[in-house]
């Protein structure tokens, strides 16, 4: 990516409509601007991260009378809990942009009579059908029966005299653009369609309106405000000092643009043509994510699902709700929102595969070099392995951040948590130990101890609270760098135990979590009232351009038509319903029949909780107990506890019946237990 050789990075988030409170779609958005922002600063670039709120238009006029306020006076209610919601997440961003402050509206106003003074904004007549959801006009045939296709809420014809922008002028500049910069939109599917769209014909869009006041005046024109999307758009520039100022010589062009797929056109197609028509330079990228639902719903208050994001970091902890929603979303398609999901993620990547990484090297740090960490020595081969594994990994993950694909970057550096995993397990430290093997383990420790600091520097931009708090515990202050260089971890330096990193939600503790967040079973809210807050509209969110209803047995479509949510084909599960069985691979630690029992045996197994549980399986009459010892097998680790015979079974093994006879599915490779299947 050419924005490498820079060393100024700018990214943006869309300004937040304010009759909304922060949900989890905008905060999924500024999450996501933070962890870019986050990453590059790593790299030691200087960032400029900037989000904000969109706070004039005829939407936000109509929700504050409806709050009985004055536009201002409403508009300064609604913008605390946005400030207050992205604190809450962890994110950072260095400014904080409204549209109603002044800064703003100067530079918008230049910007007018900038474009104004090449000929490209003319006085006309605008009929068409006009939707204040969308703060935007339809043709007859976009109508849905006579409905807006977004909002399927009836259109309004407007008649009125108004300033267009004479975006048809700019047809074959943007095609030529696109041409030459064709990664300006991202993913390359939606560069795609933005190039169809313009190809098709572009109409002059009106970009003023003189039925409301509640907007930026246009310069020389006291009867009119300015169209609220030329306003927000400009808030790009208008939060550097517009043309000329320090921070604009800095930053300008953006190096991103992130937007909901629903606002690509303004970003992809207008915002670019109102720069050419003012002579400035363009944005890198627009990059164009997708769609959340929950639970395979569209999030709306009037079906109650809607996930106050604050709670959610309240209960599971913000780092891993950063976690989960970069891991689990493939950044660019739409996804889902679950809370079993979630759990899944949380017990599986974080408590297991990295947590118990982090708890049992520190352990044996303890235990066989005497709690500091040792020095490096002379790196046998697999230590050799490990860290050309790091090396690698630290090369993919910071390509694939540079890409906007952190779930990749993320599923790199969990590649690296299981190698480090089975490093320590073939290393053996404790054999080491026992054999007065003192520089071999030493350097064996190391290089754990090392692999692991990477991994945590590497997660910096998505946990960063977690990730520091790993570096401090293996002994690791300094100053943050990606690159890092493999040695540089100081020895000498006492590590800390402490608690788990990520402690583990069981089946209670999940379903308190439920409870507190008030949600069913299924993830659904249940009345979440904390997300309304006093004097806003219950208007729903926007829903996706859903042009089908939803049924019953179907969730509504994120958008009209969307290949990548197939329809549901009779007899499968969604995805969600598999991600609530958290199978995990065990190994058997001791094996006994049950008294008085033909076909039971009673299992003790490492499934990678700290300590042993005992399940009780159906499967004497093909195994001997003693041949099931040190096998590693495939248990459901979160099935509801149930009695056999007396004794307490935690989980189920998985067996194939075959000639009327139980047959265990086992593992061959040395795979640490607890590591989760799917
Ligand atoms: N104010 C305009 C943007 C102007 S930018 C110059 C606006 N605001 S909005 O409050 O409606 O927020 C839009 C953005 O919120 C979306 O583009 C997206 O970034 C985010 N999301 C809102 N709901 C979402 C989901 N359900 N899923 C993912 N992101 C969504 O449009």
């Amino acid at each position: 990516m050419d924005s490498a050789n820079r060393t100024g990075y700018f990214v943006t988030t869309p300004i937040y409509y304010v009759n909304d409170v922060p949900h989890l779609g905008t905060a999924y958005t500024t999450i996501a601007a933070d962890v870019f922002a986050r990453f590059h600063r790593l790299r030691g670039r200087n960032v400029r991260f900037l989000t904000g709120l969109d706070e004039h238009g005829q939407k936000i006029a109509e929700a504050a009378e409806a709050a009985g306020l004055e536009p201002k006076a409403f508009v300064d209610r609604m913008a605390a809990p946005f400030r207050e919601a992205w604190a809450a997440l962890d994110t950072n961003p260095d400014d904080f942009i409204r549209t109603t402050e002044e800064r703003h509206q100067r530079v918008v106003q230049a910007l007018w009579s900038r474009i104004a003074a090449t000929g490209d904004i003319y006085k006309g007549l605008y009929e068409d059908w006009y939707c204040t959801g969308c703060e935007a006009y339809y043709t007859e045939k976009d109508l849905v029966d006579g409905k807006c296709p977004v909002h399927e809420r009836p259109a309004t014809k407007m008649r009125t005299e108004s300033y267009f922008f004479r975006l048809s002028a700019y047809q074959e500049r943007l095609l030529r653009f696109y041409a030459a910069q064709p990664d300006f939109v991202l993913p390359a599917s939606r560069m795609n369609e933005v190039v169809r769209f313009v190809e098709s014909g572009l109409r002059d869009l009106s970009i003023s309106r003189a039925n409301f006041r509640w907007g930026i005046p246009v310069p020389g024109d006291d009867e009119h405000v300015m169209y609220v999307w030329f306003d927000a758009l400009s808030n790009y520039v208008s939060a550097l000092g517009g043309e000329g100022a320090p921070d604009y010589r800095s930053f300008w062009p953006a190096d991103v643009h992130l937007v909901g797929k629903d606002i690509l056109r303004f970003h992809a197609v207008y915002w670019p043509a109102f720069l050419i028509a003012a002579g400035m330079p363009l944005p890198r990228h627009v990059f164009a994510h997708g769609w959340l639902t929950i639970n395979g719903q569209k999030m709306s208050k009037s079906l109650r699902n809607v996930v106050e994001p604050r709670r959610l970091a309240e209960c599971y902890g913000v780092d891993a709700v950063r976690y989960y929603l970069m891991r689990d979303v493939n950044f660019g398609l739409d996804g889902d929102f679950s809370h079993a999901a979630l759990v899944g993620r949380i017990n599986a990547d974080l408590a297991n595969d990295l947590g118990n990484l982090l708890n049992r090297t520190v352990a044996l740090v303890e235990k066989l070099a005497g709690g500091t960490v040792p020095p490096a020595g002379e790196p046998g081969e697999r230590e050799r392995a490990l860290r050309q594994a790091a090396e690698r990994t630290a090369a993919q993950a910071a390509d694939e951040f540079e890409a906007y694909r952190p779930h990749r970057a993320l599923e790199a550096i969990w590649a690296l948590c299981a190698e480090g995993n089975r490093f320590v397990d073939a290393a053996a430290p404790w054999a080491l130990a026992k054999a007065g093997r003192t520089a071999e383990l030493h350097s064996v420790l190391y290089a754990a101890l090392e692999a692991l600091r990477w991994i945590a520097l590497m997660t910096l931009p998505v946990m960063p609270g977690k990730a520091r708090i790993a570096l401090s515990r293996i002994g690791d202050v300094l100053p943050a760098a990606w690159p890092a260089t493999w040695g540089g971890l100081p020895s000498g330096v006492k590590v800390v135990r402490g608690e788990p990193l990520f402690p583990r939600i069981d089946a209670d503790r999940e379903k308190e979590l439920a409870r507190m967040l008030g949600i069913g079973t299924e993830g659904a809210a249940v009345g979440d009232r904390r997300s309304t807050v006093e004097g806003a509209p219950a208007a729903d969110r926007p829903p996706p351009a859903a042009a089908v209803a939803p049924t019953a047995d179907r969730p509504p479509p994120t958008a009209a038509p969307n290949p990548e949510r197939a329809q549901r084909v009779e007899g499968t599960i969604p995805y969600d319903h598999f991600a609530k069985l958290e199978l995990r691979i065990a190994k058997v630690l001791a094996a006994e029949k049950v008294p008085k029992a033909d076909k039971l045996i009673r299992l003790s197994i490492d499934a990678g909780d700290g300590t042993p549980r005992t399940i009780v399986a159906g499967i004497a009459a093909r195994y001997q107990p003693e041949q099931l010892v040190g096998k590693r097998i495939v248990v459901l680790a979160n099935l509801e506890p149930r009695t056999l015979r007396g004794i307490e079974s935690h989980g189920m093994l998985l067996a194939a019946t075959h000639d009327g006879k139980p047959c265990v599915l086992t593992v061959e490779d040395e795979i640490p237990p607890g590591t989760r299947v799917s």
